[in-house]
């Protein structure tokens, strides 16, 4: 699917990393499975993949060895999402907003206002008879599965100088993820939307690329974005998605035995993730404050008037609007 030089280099280390695999009990080498995520070691997606790789590496008696990359190492979202449908890795955690530009059904998880909570957002993306389909859309010709996600939770904007209305954003170029839903959305706040991946943000804030950028504030804290944007304000456009992505063969060349053990630990692994995220969101206000960030409260509703519409608007097709409604019908308040 993808040629470039990152993916060359990923490639390379990947043949590296293979010859280094311990012997499992019982003599047979194990089976590694790689894993690329975009986010830092401090990140509760890495801390929580981690956990899952021991477990897998118990549980199947060394049969089975999670490896996992942080920091991009394997490439961005963009490149990974080819690397794991090529089944040169066989795991990622991709951002629905990257999903929705291989099948446009995934954008109803990506819109503003969808979700009124990340526990709104768990019962549905859990719920097999909501996402079971949408879920294996991408088997037959990407040769992927999608085994379900971690939230990225409540996304919110950050800016050089103070945000309060639709008004101060103009002129302001603000980074969005790849993604036709993310340019509309930061557009009808005000902004001008600027597509980058996630590893370039830091960078292109501080050198006024960018003058902001939005994601939750365990992102901020993470990529230190709040050295280079010291604002952060809670628009509270929208609540996010991760998914956990699967080469499908790899799946399918598991034992019966082993499939299940990988179901109920990462079933374990996403459960754990949100008292995690919890945490996580809490350490990265106080980290981010103790170095200077702001963390602004506002008045959303100027933001809100402009966004309802937008959902709805996005809708393209029966799947979506279905989707769409069962999603509403689950909403918690
Ligand atoms: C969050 C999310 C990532 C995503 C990133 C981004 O950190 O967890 O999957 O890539 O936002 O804004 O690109």
């Amino acid at each position: 699917l993808i040629t470039s030089a990152a993916c060359a280099a990923a490639i390379a280390s990947l043949a590296a990393c293979g010859t280094s695999a311990a012997p499992a009990i019982g003599g047979e080498a194990p089976v590694i499975l790689r894993l690329a995520l975009n986010q830092t070691e401090k990140h509760p997606s890495y801390v929580a993949l981690t956990g899952f790789g021991i477990r897998l590496q118990q549980a199947t008696g060394g049969r089975y060895r999670l490896d996992v990359f942080p920091n991009e190492v394997l490439g961005a979202q963009q490149e990974v999402l080819g690397l794991t449908s090529d089944g040169i890795i066989d795991l990622a955690v991709i951002s629905g907003t990257q999903l929705e530009n291989i099948n446009p059904d995934f954008r109803v998880f990506n819109l503003p206002r969808v979700f009124d909570s990340v526990e709104h957002q768990m019962k549905v993306i859990n719920d097999p008879a909501v996402v079971g389909d949408l879920y294996r859309s991408l088997e037959g010709d990407q040769h992927l599965t999608v085994l379900g996600g971690f939230t990225q939770g409540e996304r919110n904007l950050y800016t050089k100088k103070p945000i309060n209305t639709p008004a101060d954003l103009a002129g302001q170029k603000i980074r969005v993820q790849e993604s036709p839903v993310m340019l509309r959305m930061i557009t009808t706040m005000g902004g001008s939307p600027t597509p980058m991946s996630y590893g370039e943000v830091y960078t292109a804030m501080q050198s006024g690329v960018l003058d902001g950028a939005e994601n939750n504030e365990v992102s901020y804290f993470t990529q230190k974005h709040y050295e280079v944007a010291p604002h952060y304000t809670y628009t509270k456009h929208l609540v996010g998605l991760d998914y956990l992505v699967a080469n499908s063969e790899t799946l399918q060349k598991m034992s019966p035995e082993d499939r299940a053990t990988f179901d109920r630990e990462w079933t374990k692994t996403y459960e754990e993730f949100v008292t995690l995220w919890d945490k996580a969101t809490k350490d990265a206000i106080e980290g981010a404050t103790a170095e200077g960030a702001q963390f602004h409260q506002i008045d959303t509703a100027p933001f809100d008037e402009r966004l309802e519409p937008l959902a709805r608007s996005f809708l393209a097709n029966p799947t979506q609007q279905q989707l769409y409604d069962r999603t509403r019908q689950a909403a918690t308040r």
